[in-house]
């Protein structure tokens, strides 16, 4: 049996991640959960989010996983010290691209947009301190109530522009040339953030570098698919409702419903 990598998120996010992993390993089986039951992760406290990883974990080691990416940036920041302490497979996290924004930012302020959870976590805050120490200015904001609507599917609706424009203009008002989406869910956003975003404001995610660091940990771990070894198969699980969870999915993914 070809085992797979697997993958999590608190609901349809991580399939942002999921879609870079397999555009860069494409000879690579995969098996994704959309925990969308619990969603919003991002509201949680750790007790409760790190509790969530771990069922998680569990049911994709118990379904041969390789190697877990937890395509979540709140679970990342909030549990991944601790699954990796827990388990052995290799863990490959996500965090909001903050510093290599920073990096290249020309008016030294960047902003984020990002979860409670995200924001609130020590790993984001240890972070945060690197960019500080170096002069950047890093504008943060929650974006309370946009995961809610991906999940339901309403992307391109008035309700999410009132909000996007609520938590974009200011930002833009203090000048940050770079905006670092720091959770999963919003790359689904990137069309309507761009109407509101002047050119000069780049957008940034993390999916290219999480799979980039998954090639190499897979091949330093000896695990990658040899690409004549067989035919990569890939499905897309849910706890909550498998039509919206297939509306983003692209064609030769089979989702299914599951009681995980
Ligand atoms: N997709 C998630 C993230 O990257 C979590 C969103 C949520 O459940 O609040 O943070």
């Amino acid at each position: 049996m070809i085992s797979p990598i697997g993958l999590f998120d608190s609901g349809v996010g991580g399939t942002t991640i999921w879609r870079e992993v397999v555009r860069q390993l494409p000879w690579e089986s995969t098996l994704y959960l959309a925990d969308s039951l619990n969603a919003p992760y991002g509201e949680k406290s750790s007790e409760e989010i790190i509790a969530l990883c771990e069922k998680n974990t569990e049911y994709l080691l118990d379904h041969h996983s390789k190697l877990i990416i937890v395509a979540c940036n709140t679970a990342t920041t909030n549990a991944i010290t601790h699954l990796r302490a827990k388990y052995k497979v290799p863990f490959i996290g996500i965090e909001p691209a903050i510093k290599p924004a920073g990096l290249y930012s020309q008016t030294k302020t960047i902003g984020v947009l990002a979860t409670q959870s995200t924001l609130k976590s020590a790993f984001f805050a240890n972070t945060c301190q690197q960019l500080l120490d170096k002069g950047i200015n890093v504008l943060k904001q929650e974006g309370i109530g946009l995961v809610p609507l991906i999940e339901e599917g309403k992307i391109d609706t008035p309700e999410m522009m009132v909000l996007l424009e609520q938590y974009l203009r200011p930002m833009v008002a203090e000048g940050i040339d770079y905006l670092v989406l720091g959770c999963t869910h919003y790359p689904y956003l990137t069309s309507l953030i761009s109407e509101i975003l002047p050119e000069n404001v780049r957008i940034m995610d993390s999916a290219q570098a999480v799979a980039k660091q998954t090639e190499r940990i897979l091949s330093q771990n000896n695990l990658l698919a040899k690409k004549e070894e067989h035919v990569p198969s890939h499905l897309w699980l849910t706890n909550k409702n498998a039509e919206i969870l297939q509306s983003f999915a692209p064609e030769g993914v089979r989702v299914l419903y599951e009681d995980f």
